[in-house]
């Protein structure tokens, strides 16, 4: 979605800014542009399609300044044009705005302001906030904001530069993301860290209806009322080189690999690994409390609710706890039956999914307690939470999630064996052997990324395959739905997931000798159920390939067999993914998809 960077200092701002969008191109975007003040003047330069082009541009038109804010545009309101593109500037061409979000009450707004004879440019909603700052405008842009802002409804980042006030770069946010970082005599805007992570990691967070004003020499807070507030930096823990490919020609294939070491530095956050232990102050529930729980209802989208899906096998399975899950975006809006006092458990790698962010929200305003999973410090979930269990994965760049969605389940299984062991239903020795056990997880990773020869090598003799089928049962079943979500959002090619089941009851009618069919066989206790189904769709002809746990026997030699290494049936999920996730890299390498950037996706998905 769309994407805000903004600087002030002493450098040409404009290469950083474009920097800076090149980084936030994962969001996925249709236009991009910037604004600098440039000798007291405002300039601006935008484009349709991709950032090349705007470079291009501005090596025909250049333009440079101390002071800028830049905007990659995925359309919400009006076509991708240059005219709809940010930023937005007033009829006197002197404010430019840049925005993330939707101004909800643009169209009454715009109305108002018609009336009083201003013309509008473009269709968005986001050219009403600078005309309307233009309108209200009597020679201090500060003062502006405070009557402005309280005047928009919705979701909305902004930047916002004034000629008149050729030294200030001024940010508001209200429901979007915004980040202001400090280096010494600079700033750096964003609306994702991983933009200024080059610069600095000593970062503002604002919160909602916070205005800051920021300058060269300092930087100053306010609510939208006019008080005055203390802002504090958070110390951000990614490197640098997190941010960047590191030498993969893909995020997607680098962050596949960086695996083994997300696993093993979230473990480590949450276990102590000597005496293995886990680590009570980072832990949700005390004693008193997991003795207390009868239900926790788990919310997400997309990957992350089928992190949750695994973790409510999890949970229930160790520690008994009847655990329900939901979809955020059918959550926000169903007349759930709520009691005071239920935990509501979020997950979200990015921590501003809109959907997301609205079930947290309703849940709290029910009087449940929130904990939150989450790979973003300082993210909107993270803050609105009770408490907050962040994934160590470092920035997910690639919009198809892969290192998230392992450290959440891994997350997963640490909240279930604490739960199962204050609950008296896993004695201490019995936690340590599973910590054991979940602790080896990295270096098993490891073995199954070192058969990424063999996955690409059955990517190829797969080339023009059109329809996948998942099955499983069990976890295998949860597992096979991110598994076939993973393959069709990078690859495109069509992919569905079954309980396997379930296929009698319907799905078989499309197995022909086209379909290439992906068992996964590691919930050894149910393993056999599943492999008849496999003979069901051999016998209708369908390619078959196996992701099975080592010991589960196997003896059709025709099959494609991909061996998962032996471990705890709960915890063979982390280890079968990886398999998927390689082969559908593979799988749209060669068919030469945006694989970082897939067609229609973003990375976040801060609007409805
Ligand atoms: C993952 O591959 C997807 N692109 C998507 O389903 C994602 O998991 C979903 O949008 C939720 O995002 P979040 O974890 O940042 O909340």
């Amino acid at each position: 979605m769309c994407g805000i960077v903004g600087y002030v200092g002493q450098q040409d701002c404009v290469p950083i800014l474009l920097k800076g969008l090149s980084a936030l191109e994962y969001r996925g975007y249709d236009s991009a542009g910037v604004a600098v003040l440039e000798n007291g003047k405002m300039a601006v330069r935008k484009e349709v399609g991709r950032l090349a082009a705007l470079e291009e541009k501005i090596g025909r038109m250049p333009l440079s300044g101390v002071i800028g804010i830049g905007h990659t545009r995925w359309a919400t309101h009006g076509e991708p044009s240059e005219v709809n593109s940010h930023p937005h500037l007033d009829s006197k061409n002197r404010i430019a705005v840049i925005h993330n979000g939707i101004i909800e009450n643009f169209r009454e707004l715009k109305a108002f302001l018609q009336g009083k004879g201003v013309s509008f440019r473009s269709e968005t909603d986001t050219e009403v906030v600078s005309q309307l700052l233009s309108y209200y405008y009597e020679g201090d842009l500060l003062k502006t904001l405070f009557r402005v802002i309280p005047m928009l409804e919705g979701s909305y980042a902004l930047g916002i530069l004034c000629q008149d006030q050729p030294e200030h770069l001024y940010c508001v946010r209200n429901g979007s993301p915004l980040i202001i970082g400090r280096a010494k005599g600079e700033f750096y805007v964003a609306s994702d860290i991983s933009a200024i992570l080059e610069y600095t990691r000593d970062v503002y967070i604002l919160e909602d209806d916070d205005i800051a004003d920021v300058t060269k020499e300092g930087i100053a807070f306010y609510r939208e009322t006019g008080e005055q507030v203390e802002r504090q930096t958070t110390q951000i823990a990614w490197s640098r080189d997190s941010a960047q490919k590191g030498g993969y020609d893909h995020f997607m294939l680098k962050e596949i690999f960086e695996q083994p070491r997300a696993l093993r530095e979230t473990l480590a956050h949450y276990v102590d690994l000597e005496t293995l232990t886990i680590k009570r102050e980072a832990m949700p529930f005390d004693r008193e409390q997991a003795n207390a729980l009868e239900k926790l209802t788990v919310i997400a989208c997309g990957t992350a609710h089928h992190a949750g899906m695994i973790g409510r096998v999890l949970i229930e399975t160790l520690a008994r706890v009847k655990t329900e899950t939901d979809i955020a975006s059918e959550y926000r809006y169903y007349d759930t039956i709520d009691q005071p006092g239920e935990t509501l458990i979020a997950v979200s790698q990015s921590g501003e999914t809109a959907d997301t962010v609205a079930a947290v929200r309703k849940a709290k305003g029910h009087g449940s307690r929130v904990v939150a999973l989450t790979n973003v410090i300082g993210s909107t979930i993270a803050r609105e939470s009770d408490m907050v269990m962040y994934t160590l994965a470092g920035p997910e760049i690639a919009v198809a999630s892969t290192k998230a969605y392992t450290t959440q389940i891994l997350l997963f299984e640490i909240i279930a064996l604490d739960l199962a062991n204050l609950r008296g239903l896993l004695t201490d020795e019995e936690l340590r052997e599973r910590l054991r056990e979940l602790a080896a997880l990295p270096e098993k990773a490891e073995q199954v990324l070192s058969h990424r020869e063999e996955v690409a090598d059955f990517a190829h003799s797969e080339k023009g395959c059109e329809d996948v089928f998942f099955i499983g049962r069990l976890m295998d079943y949860y597992t096979s739905l991110e598994a076939a979500l993973k393959l069709k959002e990078v690859s495109y090619i069509h992919s569905e997931a079954y309980a396997a089941g379930e296929l009698k009851h319907g799905p078989i009618a499309l197995i022909d000798d086209t379909t290439l069919v992906v068992a996964t066989l590691t919930q050894k206790r149910i393993v056999a159920k599943t492999i008849s189904n496999v003979e069901e769709v051999r016998a209708r002809k369908a390619k078959i390939l196996l992701v099975a746990s080592e010991p589960i026997p196997l003896n059709n030699p025709q099959d494609t067999v991909w061996r998962v290494p032996d471990t705890d049936d709960l915890f063979s999920p982390i280890l079968m993914i990886l398999y998927v996730q390689m082969f559908a890299y593979y799988m749209a390498l060669q068919k030469g998809c945006d694989i970082d950037k897939p067609r229609n996706l973003a990375k976040s998905v801060t609007v409805e």
